[in-house]
């Protein structure tokens, strides 16, 4: 850490529309206190049209901010306008971290990194598998398959509603991912050792269908990238089969590590006192 970085204040924000409802600044700010560093963490509203105004003065020093988090709607423009994208950026398309280096903007993705840290923390030996079953094929599930396809995991299925959304992440991500309607479902579940849910399936209210759980293997792992409620309808359904479980907070918490690492200058820890204080905001919003 440089010695301005002990003296002066150090902002970093959460960028989206709407942003209110975003738990990033609670855990954000609980590092900063615990670390005991003079930094601070703040919401920031940006429409569309205001966004790329919104980087230009992140750019150019003018903000204050020394980086933050970008959330929907804003991270495929976040990917677009950052000077230097990383590798993981340029494959999604998408960013959710930027900060900015002798005046340029830098981006990079973490919500891959903190769903493998959130697995392997939960559930370890989890990747010795051949194959994993990826439901959706939204935002959220291309960082999923971005992530299992550079863990090494062997084959990849993408199940989708609208199977040409999941042809379009197979012709991205190419090679061992395999993109399928949910007709398939049955089929490609047989045998796998992961099932991951990136849909809100079940969120609306309305049923969830019965998913072959029962044709995964013995040891398998179904997780949820939801993580309100924290058992959903998906993990619900895998508890009764007896499988093992893994909920998506530990995502959130783990993604938001390398950014603070970055903005601030000390890595954050994933801690139970952390995630309980998620938990207690969680059900104050019931
Ligand atoms: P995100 O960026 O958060 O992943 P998204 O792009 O809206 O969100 O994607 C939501 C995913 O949930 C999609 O895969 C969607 O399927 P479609 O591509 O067919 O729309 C899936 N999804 C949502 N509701 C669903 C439902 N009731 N049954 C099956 N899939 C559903």
């Amino acid at each position: 850490m440089n010695d301005s970085r002990e003296t002066r204040l150090t902002k970093a924000f959460v960028v989206g529309y709407p942003i209110k409802h975003s738990r990033s600044p609670m855990i954000h700010n609980f590092w900063i206190r615990t670390l005991g560093l003079n930094g601070m963490y703040e919401a920031a509203e940006a429409t569309p049209d205001d966004f790329p105004s919104f980087l230009a003065s992140l750019r150019d020093g003018s903000s204050g901010y020394t980086g933050g988090n970008v959330t929907i709607p804003h991270k495929e423009a976040a990917a677009k306008l950052a000077d230097v994208p990383d590798d993981l950026v340029e494959e999604l398309g998408a960013a959710n971290t930027l900060w900015v280096e002798e005046g340029k903007l830098h981006a990079t993705n973490t919500d891959g990194l903190g769903f493998l840290a959130n697995l392997d923390e939960q559930a370890d030996g989890w990747d010795k598998i051949e194959s994993a079953i990826v439901l959706g094929a939204g935002g959220a599930s291309r960082s999923v398959i971005q992530a299992l396809k550079r863990r090494g995991i062997g084959e990849i299925h993408v199940v989708n509603r609208t199977a040409d959304r999941a042809r379009e992440l197979a012709d991205r991500f190419g090679g061992n991912v395999h993109a399928h309607g949910l007709e398939a479902l049955n089929e490609v579940t047989t045998g796998s050792g992961l099932f991951v849910n990136t849909t809100s399936l079940g969120m609306d209210g309305t049923p969830v269908p019965k998913l072959p759980f029962d044709k995964l293997n013995g040891n398998a792992l179904v997780t949820d990238i939801v993580y309100v409620p924290l058992v959903t309808p998906v993990l619900q359904q895998a508890r009764r089969y007896g499988l093992r479980t893994v909920d998506g907070l530990g995502m959130l918490l783990h993604q938001a590590v390398p950014g603070f690492e970055k903005w601030f200058g000390r890595k954050p820890a994933v801690t139970r006192e952390l995630r309980d204080l998620v938990l207690a905001d969680m059900a104050g919003h019931k």
